[in-house]
This record gives C-alpha cells, sequence and structure tokens, in this order.
C-alpha cells in the first residue's frame, strides 16, 4: 500500500513537471473552431473534414512592423489566434520591429520560454532572475545570434543601434500571454490604489499619480 502511494506521488510529481508547457495533443491537430461558444482548456476543434492548409498558414511576417509609439517597437503575433492550427499545439512565433533605440519594454510570459534570434540590427536584451537575487543577465547580440528568456521571467530588448532592427521569436506557448510590466502594475483598470503602490514602491504618492496618468 505504502509502495502504491509512493508510486502515485512520484506519479503526480513527473506529470506536474511535464505538463508545466502546454499539453500535449491527443490528435494529429485541432485546428481552433473560433465560432464555437464552447471553452475549454485550449479552443475547441474544427471538424477536421473542414480543415484547409490556410488553417496552418499566416501571411505578412515580412513587412515592417510600425514602431511610431511611444517605446519605439512593434510586435506582430503569430499566435493561435491569427494561426487556428497553433491550437494545442504549444507552440508560436512573433516578428519584432525596432525604431533606432527602440524597446520592447520589460514584460513576461506566464505561459511559454523565448527564443530570439536578430535579423538584422544590433539588440541589448535580458531577464531578471526571480527573489531574492533578481540577477540581471544580459547580452548584447548582433544579427544570427540567439538568446532564451526562460518562462515566467521579467525581460526585455533595446535596440542598440542607428538604423532599425528585426528579430524573430518562437515561444512555447499556442498563446504565451503578455504581462508587460508598467502597464500592469500603473496601467491597471481600475487603478491599484496609489497610497498602496506608493508604500510598493517606497516613493512619493505624486511620483505613483504622475507615473498611472502615462498608462
Ligand atoms: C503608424 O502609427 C502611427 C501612430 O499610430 C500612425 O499615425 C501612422 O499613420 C502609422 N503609419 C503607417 C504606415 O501605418
Amino acid at each position: 500500500m505504502a509502495s502504491q502511494f509512493l508510486l502515485l506521488g512520484i506519479l503526480a510529481i513527473t506529470c506536474s513537471a511535464a505538463l508545466a508547457s502546454d499539453p500535449s495533443p491527443l490528435q494529429d491537430f485541432c485546428v481552433a473552431d473560433s465560432k464555437s461558444p464552447v471553452l475549454v482548456n485550449g479552443l475547441l476543434c474544427k471538424d477536421p473534414k473542414m480543415v484547409q492548409a490556410n488553417d496552418f498558414s499566416f501571411n505578412g511576417l515580412h513587412l515592417t512592423g510600425n514602431t511610431s509609439n511611444a517605446v519605439g517597437s512593434r510586435v506582430t503575433p503569430v499566435f493561435v489566434a491569427q494561426v487556428p492550427g497553433l491550437n494545442s499545439l504549444g507552440i508560436s512565433m512573433a516578428r519584432i520591429d525596432f525604431a533606432p533605440w527602440g524597446i520592447n519594454p520589460p514584460h513576461t510570459h506566464p505561459r511559454a520560454s523565448e527564443i530570439l534570434t536578430v535579423l538584422k540590427g544590433s539588440l541589448q536584451v535580458g531577464f531578471v532572475t526571480s527573489n531574492p537575487e533578481n540577477h540581471l543577465i544580459t547580452k548584447v547580440l548582433q544579427k544570427g545570434d540567439v538568446f532564451v528568456f526562460p518562462v515566467g521571467l521579467v525581460h526585455f530588448q533595446r535596440n542598440i543601434g542607428y538604423s532599425n532592427a528585426i528579430a524573430i521569436a518562437a515561444l512555447g506557448s499556442q498563446n504565451p500571454g503578455v504581462i508587460t510590466i508598467a502597464n500592469a502594475v500603473f496601467g491597471s483598470n481600475p487603478d491599484i490604489p496609489s497610497d498602496l503602490l506608493a508604500k510598493a514602491f517606497q516613493v512619493d504618492k505624486s511620483i505613483i499619480y504622475k507615473l498611472q496618468s502615462q498608462f
């Protein structure tokens, strides 16, 4: 009996480790049916007989994203929302365009690790380890270089050049999720109480009001 419990325990531990990313598919594919009102963990499958090549396809990753915004970058996602055939497969990708000195601000993907390569220009990239170390791991990447951002960790990229930069990222989820730190903390709807943030950031409330008005 005791050994059975031990076995169950080991099974539970190994299973939870295996489920740290998207669950494995149980069929060849499960093309997302965007019209279904039923919600599951992921999206409901379209009738396989109705599936077409276009369900597995996306056009336009050669196009430059519009970086005319406050941060000077643009992410073009190729997630399950863009490619229904990614449903249940645990992968996705994105193109990131950077204006000169543009940044992709500190953010995290709650459901995916990310591997990124530079197609054009030079990027400073980095991520911060969790508490208590909060160690910044950072590097300058040139064209052709690859860098990995572990799942859940806060990370960023910055174009450190005088011309545009382009990167392609692959992510380990059909729907990695993006939490941009500044937007989540200072731009939530409704606001997180400013006195709470003043205490959290150990600054005057006027600084929090200023930040909240930016996001
Ligand atoms: C890029 O975005 C800016 C700001 O939203 C907009 O004014 C501009 O027309 C856009 N440019 C193109 C080429 O779409």
